[in-house]
């Protein structure tokens, strides 16, 4: 009996290990004898549901506890921004590791990166992509603070010709502010994936300007561990390895601010732009498998997967193909049918925010987390990984971490979507952004306070 009860008291005191402690009490009851059940049974009954009660009480109060903090834009102290030392002016250096999962920051000790949390603000449960998780949408996202049925980026980078990108990135906001802006690394400012080692001695050197010439803002693009994840999905010590890169990245890169002074005075942003889940091939859908419902020539699929996109020619109903297609996932002939769902994009869940463009095919599916879609049948067994299904699968989630004199120390944030940014960095500039789908009431949840 003692040794049931004991660790109640002692494990009281200590909210996060009460639901351990229950455990520990159900295994004990467990492994003792059957001459002693009988007798424990009645008191077993009545202590765990103390403890459970005792949990319920606890985690309500956690609960409590969460939501008064997340209410409040200063939950323990009464920190305000911190004055700049060496810059004259607020600088914004916004960096991307693409396909930075959340939870890869876990993975190995990264001193750099865990200095910038440690010091800085996080989003406790990662930043949440916009749909489709994929690398160009969400990095034009999150420049331009609309989801991408607004800025005109669907799945990839198909054009530099500006007619296809809408909306008003920060690069300029910044510019059309008089200040100035450097972008030269990011997906969709004209140039492309960058090598990896030059780009941070680029930003470094615009330090060394005169203190007017200095940009605003400044952007960094790493296109590690997205490249890794790819290949092997995101449990494999390759991915372990090529976060440890970034960290030493993050390290130069900090090292070379603290050399100037200034590394107080910069407001570093660390985003991902999506996460990554792995795949296999034994879990694929085959359209040609729905012959029997309806024909899907391969002209018609503008992308297969982790985005189904569908645009029949203009003769064809696309909602009977819809109607088909899932009768035919439905009907239990199809293999991993049920992991696909199709829909007219005008009737996709709106929390997708994936229908108001006419560039948009007409038939999107939404697959399940780590499916794939394929056309034909083939002897094919890849391992890997992929993104861009859902944006409210965990896997899809990425990384925010920001350090600078905006940016509480220590402090955790709740998750939230990438379209923010954009008015987090107008804020912090003083500068007064485009329209965009952020909430304007946002940044004053994240950033300090002016003093
Ligand atoms: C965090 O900031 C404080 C105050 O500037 C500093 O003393 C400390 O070394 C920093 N910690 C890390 C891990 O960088
Ligand atoms: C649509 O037009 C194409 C080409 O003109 C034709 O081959 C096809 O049979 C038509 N389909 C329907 C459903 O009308
Ligand atoms: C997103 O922003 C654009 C541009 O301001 C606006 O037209 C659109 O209605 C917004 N959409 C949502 C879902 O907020």
């Amino acid at each position: 009996m003692g040794s049931i009860l004991n660790p109640v008291p002692a494990k009281q005191e200590d909210e996060e290990e009460v639901p351990n402690s229950s455990t520990a009490a159900l295994l004990t009851t467990k492994s003792s004898s059957s001459e002693d059940r009988s007798k424990l049974s009645t008191t077993t009954v009545i202590f765990i549901s103390l403890v459970l009660s005792t949990c319920i009480a606890l985690s309500a109060a956690a609960a409590f506890a969460y939501l008064f903090f997340y209410n409040s834009p200063n939950p323990t102290t009464n920190e305000v921004s911190r004055s700049l030392t060496e810059l004259k002016n607020p600088v914004v250096l916004l960096i991307s590791s693409d396909g930075f999962r959340f939870g890869y920051q876990y993975k190995t000790d990264l001193p750099n990166i865990n200095r910038l949390i440690k010091n800085g603000t996080e989003a406790e449960l990662g930043l949440i992509p916009v749909f489709p998780t994929l690398t160009f949408p969400n990095h034009y996202s999150i420049v331009t603070g609309l989801y991408p049925a607004y800025h005109g980026d669907y799945f990839t980078m198909h054009s530099h010709e500006s007619k296809w990108w809408l909306g008003e990135p920060l690069w300029e906001t910044v510019t059309n502010h008089g200040l100035k802006a450097s972008t030269y690394f990011w997906p969709g400012s004209e140039v492309k994936k960058g090598s990896w080692n030059c780009p941070k001695d680029t930003v470094l050197s615009y330090f060394d300007l005169d203190s007017d010439d200095i940009p605003s803002f400044m952007t960094l693009y790493f296109e590690d561990p997205d490249h890794q994840g790819h290949q092997v999905g995101p449990d494999d010590p390759q991915i372990t390895e090529a976060v440890i890169g970034i960290d030493k990245m993050i390290g130069k890169l900090i090292d070379g601010l603290e050399k100037r002074g200034i590394f107080e005075d910069v407001n570093v942003i660390l985003v991902g732009d999506h996460g990554m889940v792995g795949t296999c091939d034994k879990k694929l859908i085959f359209l040609d498998d729905l012959a029997k419902w309806v024909e899907l020539p391969k002209e018609w699929i503008q992308s297969y997967t982790p985005l189904l996109a569908i645009k029949p020619p203009n003769n064809y109903s696309t909602r009977e193909i819809v109607t088909k297609m899932n009768e035919g996932l439905k009907s239990g002939d199809v293999g991993n049918g049920e992991y696909l769902r199709v829909y007219l994009k005008e009737e996709l869940p709106t929390r997708l925010h994936y229908s108001a463009s006419d560039r948009i095919p007409p038939i999107i599916g939404l697959i399940e987390e780590g499916f794939k879609v394929e056309q034909t049948r083939s002897k094919r067994q890849e391992c890997g990984g992929a993104h861009g299904y859902d944006n409210a699968f965990f896997s899809m989630r990425t990384i925010f971490i920001a350090h600078g004199p905006r940016f509480g120390r220590g402090r955790k944030a709740p998750s939230f979507e990438n379209v923010e940014i954009y008015n987090l960095v107008t804020k912090i500039l003083d500068i007064e952004g485009a329209p965009n789908n952020g909430t304007s009431s946002f940044p004053q949840s994240v950033l300090l306070p002016n003093p």
